[in-house]
Formats: C-alpha cells, sequence, structure tokens
C-alpha cells in the first residue's frame, strides 16, 4: 500500500520523504491555508521533495474554469495530480484531463456508487474520506470494502485512496481490504512507527550494551 502524506507543511514532508517511505502528497484547500503559503509555490516546492504524485485541487465549480485552473496547475510539474470534487463536472473535468495524460484525484468521495462514477470517468485515484464517513454515523471501512469489490468486478485500474484518515487502525484496515493507497496527516505516519514494547526492548538493550563496556565505533 502506498504512503501519501496528507499536509501542505514542507519541514514534515521533507521529514517523511527522508524516510523513504513516502510515495506522494495530498493538499487541500483547507491544508494550503493552515500552511499560510501561496499555494503555487508550496505546491512547486513539494513537488521539488517528492517523485510521487502531488494532489493540487481545483476550487471552480464549473467544468470550463475547472480545465482553466487545471491548466495553471499541471504546468507546475509532471508529478502535479490535478484534484477534483465528486460533481458531476468535476467528473467531466476528471474525463477530459486523463485523457490528456493528466493524473487526476476525484476527491469527496462518501459512496460505492461515486466512487463507480469515477472509475467510470476514469480517475486515476478516488478519494474515500473515511474519516469524515465515520463522524457521520456511517462506517468508513465498509465503503472501502464495498468500492474495492467493485472494482475488483470490473478491473478498473483507477486506484482507491483513503483519506481523511484518523488513526493507525484505519491504517491497518485499509492495508487488508487491499486499498491502494493511504493518505494521513504526519502525525498518523509517525505514530506508526511507535510500539511500547520496541521503546521499552530499546531501553533495555542499550542498559546492558552499556554493562559490556564495549562501543561498535
Ligand atoms: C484528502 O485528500 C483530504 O485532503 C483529507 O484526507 C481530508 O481529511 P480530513 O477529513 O481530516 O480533513
Amino acid at each position: 500500500m502506498k504512503f501519501f502524506a496528507d499536509t501542505a507543511e514542507i519541514d514534515d514532508i521533507k521529514e517523511l520523504a527522508a524516510t523513504g517511505l513516502l510515495d506522494g502528497v495530498t493538499t487541500n484547500p483547507s491544508l494550503i491555508h493552515k500552511s499560510g503559503r501561496d499555494f503555487m509555490e508550496v505546491t512547486r516546492e513539494i513537488c521539488g521533495i517528492v517523485d510521487g504524485p502531488v494532489s493540487a485541487e481545483v476550487v471552480a465549480l464549473d467544468h470550463a474554469t475547472m480545465m482553466k485552473e487545471a491548466d495553471v496547475l499541471r504546468k507546475i510539474a509532471d508529478n502535479v495530480c490535478i484534484k477534483v470534487p465528486l460533481t458531476m463536472d468535476g467528473l467531466k473535468t476528471c474525463k477530459a484531463l486523463t485523457g490528456e495524460g493528466t493524473m487526476v484525484n476525484v476527491t469527496l468521495c462518501f459512496s460505492a456508487n461515486q466512487a463507480l462514477l469515477a472509475a467510470k470517468a476514469g480517475a486515476t485515484f478516488v478519494s474515500p474520506f473515511v474519516g469524515r464517513h465515520d463522524d457521520n454515523g456511517f462506517d468508513g471501512m465498509e465503503l472501502i470494502r464495498d468500492i474495492r469489490l467493485i472494482y475488483d468486478n470490473y478491473l478498473f485500474d483507477t486506484e482507491i485512496l483513503v483519506a481523511s484518515v484518523r488513526h493507525g487502525i484505519h491504517v491497518l484496515e485499509a492495508a487488508k481490504i487491499g486499498a491502494d493507497v493511504m493518505t494521513a496527516p504526519p502525525s498518523v505516519i509517525r505514530a506508526l512507527f511507535k510500539h511500547v514494547l520496541t521503546d521499552k526492548g530499546i531501553e533495555g538493550f542499550l542498559a546492558d550494551w552499556v554493562k559490556t563496556g564495549q562501543s561498535i565505533v
């Protein structure tokens, strides 16, 4: 499963990219606002750090303006992936852009039928928001299971990008279901490294190593 960081914070992206485990980045207008950075400038910077897809979202609601915005955004770098909302105009834009060889991430997906439409529109990625789904009394992971089943039934190439990930259990379940990608805030990715027994084990080994009086280098 690919790991994307859901952030526009450069320091976090650099730190995660240095592990070699980061496959891409997703941003959205709220994350750009939170970063306090210029959209074009920060997107260019992220694209220079990460080789994989970097999602940059259009803000227009109509197809014609979405195409104009996408045209500006895709010129930033070859690894820009245009993010469009799951609306009729968004999917029309998705069809046109992927037809031209541009990667598209269809975002704000909350039903398996919407995911079916995104795949039919040729989306590179579809982003079901599991956390927001859970927040509203639905089962986010059930949604991922349904989309996986439908995509496998018809051999759609669209990758399931599990978004709005809140904790490690979302990551674990997404991997068990066979989602292609998950995008999570840096704090959630960092937490995946942690286990109390790993820390305790290191502590014990180091204490005994000191007692040997030896050094490796
Ligand atoms: C995905 O691309 C979105 O940016 C993101 O996962 C939304 O997550 P949130 O529900 O935590 O805002």
